[in-house]
């Protein structure tokens, strides 16, 4: 870091947290809630979830979220994004559940009450069992029917919720799903990853095309803005780079950043991307009318979710054992600092990184941290003589560094408008369930999932009140 240390924040700047739906709820089976794809992989393979936990019960929150609320409300926080389960918000017709709606009423109206905005996802790797066995995100109905569900989210919470996004980490599913096969349908095939991350884009735009049509007739507020979430984590390599590995930053980037980037700046796809995938076998199945369909998908502002920095050098290889075409493979940082229980880069400054190619290559648009955390397993947990968690000496540190470069990067002009940290109340983590904990509240399993207070919390409460980044 440079010889000043940045340690205040503006007074606008927000401080709050992100969750989402699936990963809280729990209440698998209340409201009429359809069975979503983390149900159908736990029931069919419970085996596959850390300590047999599935996706049944999230954290709970569903049940406690009053009590939630009021724990964000203490610690000095004024926003929680989440997501909508589409699987709780329609039935099997693609209409309106009413009981799932319901559901959601009552919890923006409780925020409403302890001075929580939520700002709502309405994507969260959470699709609805029967879609994804009619075809995913490889299918236009479902993409169609994606847009219908953005529909009437829009039509039921239009006037209650200001902040909006279509999707959160939109390329998590083309690549844990169908490309790296580490999630379930357990796929290795980069035609169909493609295929399924067009599919989302196209998703995407719909969607953002719906909110315009909706906000201009008045059904969704004048104020209320869309966003898209994604984690666009600056990709680097080594220091003496290759052409080689210059071409593989150039293509991680195209594939994770610039892709969502140009769609929703441009409405269009990078075409040098397009290109070589091209060069590669790679198509996309494009249909005439498709590219009026992107062009709806500019939005108001971004989500950037920001937990490790990306290293990539030139491939080994020009395939894979599956025959898939490689671009890059990964990069070990002789330098590196890991969380060993995420094995997972700790990297503050790529957050400055991202905010400053943010401010020259997008200099209008306004973003936020969406998401960043350190997640550290639950038994190496020490616990002082009153049973509080003592986390301070990593979660302060992880933290406070971010936050400074984000202090600096705003410094220096970039727009960031606020920093959401990711599980501040311990959250289910998809297959990890809660092997590693991110929250400055525990979630207790051995004690029906009580909330207790970490020792970090008192931090976050004097830091997210002051908006000076406090040393420890
Ligand atoms: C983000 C996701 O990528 O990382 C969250 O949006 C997720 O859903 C978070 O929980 C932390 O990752 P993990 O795998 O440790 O839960």
């Amino acid at each position: 870091m440079s010889d000043k240390t940045y340690d205040t924040l503006p007074d606008d700047f927000f401080f709050g947290a992100a969750m989402s739906g699936p990963q809280t709820e729990g209440m698998w089976q209340a409201h009429g809630k359809l069975e979503n794809m983390w149900d159908l992989w736990s029931n069919e393979d419970i085996r596959a979830f850390h300590n047999r936990v599935g996706s049944y019960a999230g954290n709970d929150m569903g049940a406690r979220y009053a009590e939630d609320f009021k724990i964000l409300h203490e610690l000095g926080l004024s926003s929680l994004r989440t997501s909508l389960q589409w699987s709780r918000l329609l039935d099997a017709n693609g209409k309106l559940n009413r009981e799932g709606a319901d559901f959601y009423h009552r919890y923006l109206a409780a925020a409403k009450e302890e001075g929580i905005e939520v700002f709502v996802n309405l994507y969260h790797f959470d699709m609805p069992g029967y879609l994804f066995r009619r075809g995913g995100w490889e299918s236009r109905e479902v993409v169609e029917a994606y847009a219908q569900y953005a529909r009437t989210a829009f039509e039921e919470f239009g006037q209650e919720v200001v902040h909006w996004f279509t999707f959160n980490e939109p390329i998590v599913e083309p690549e844990q799903r169908y490309e790296h096969g580490n999630w379930y349908p357990f796929v290795h095939d980069y035609q169909r990853a493609r295929n399924v991350q067009y599919g989302i884009s196209l998703a995407h735009a719909l969607a953002t095309g719906a909110f315009r049509e909706l906000q201009a007739a008045g059904v969704v507020r004048p104020d209320a803005k869309i966003g898209l979430i994604n984690c666009f984590t600056p990709p680097y390599t080594r220091e003496d780079p290759t052409p080689a590995d210059l071409e593989a930053v150039r293509m991680t980037d195209g594939i994770h950043n610039r892709w969502w980037l140009d769609l929703v700046t441009k409405g269009s796809l990078p075409t040098d991307v397009i290109d070589t995938l091209a060069e590669r076998g790679i198509t996309l199945p494009v249909r005439a009318g498709d590219k009026e369909i992107l062009a709806l998908g500019k939005v108001d502002w971004l989500g950037f979710n920001y937990y490790q920095p990306t290293r990539v050098q030139a491939p080994a290889q020009d395939t894979d054992e599956f025959g898939n075409p490689c671009f890059a493979e990964p990069y070990a940082w002789p330098h590196a600092v890991m969380n060993e229980s995420r094995g997972w880069e700790i990297y503050p400054k790529g957050i400055y990184d991202f905010a400053m190619t943010m401010t020259r290559d997008y200099p209008d648009l306004e973003w936020f941290v969406s998401e960043n955390g350190i997640g550290i397993e639950e038994h190496n947990a020490t616990r002082d003589e009153d049973g509080c968690i003592e986390d301070a000496s990593y979660r302060v540190p992880f933290v406070r560094d971010h936050l400074r470069w984000v202090a600096r990067a705003i410094a220096e002009g970039a727009k960031c408008r606020g920093y959401h940290y990711w599980g501040v109340i311990d959250c289910w983590s998809w297959n990890n369930a809660y092997k590693n904990r991110y929250g400055f509240v525990e979630v207790n399993l051995q004690d029906n999932y009580n909330r207790h207070l970490k020792e970090s919390a008192d931090w976050l409460r004097r830091v997210a009140s002051s908006h000076v980044i406090a040393e420890k």
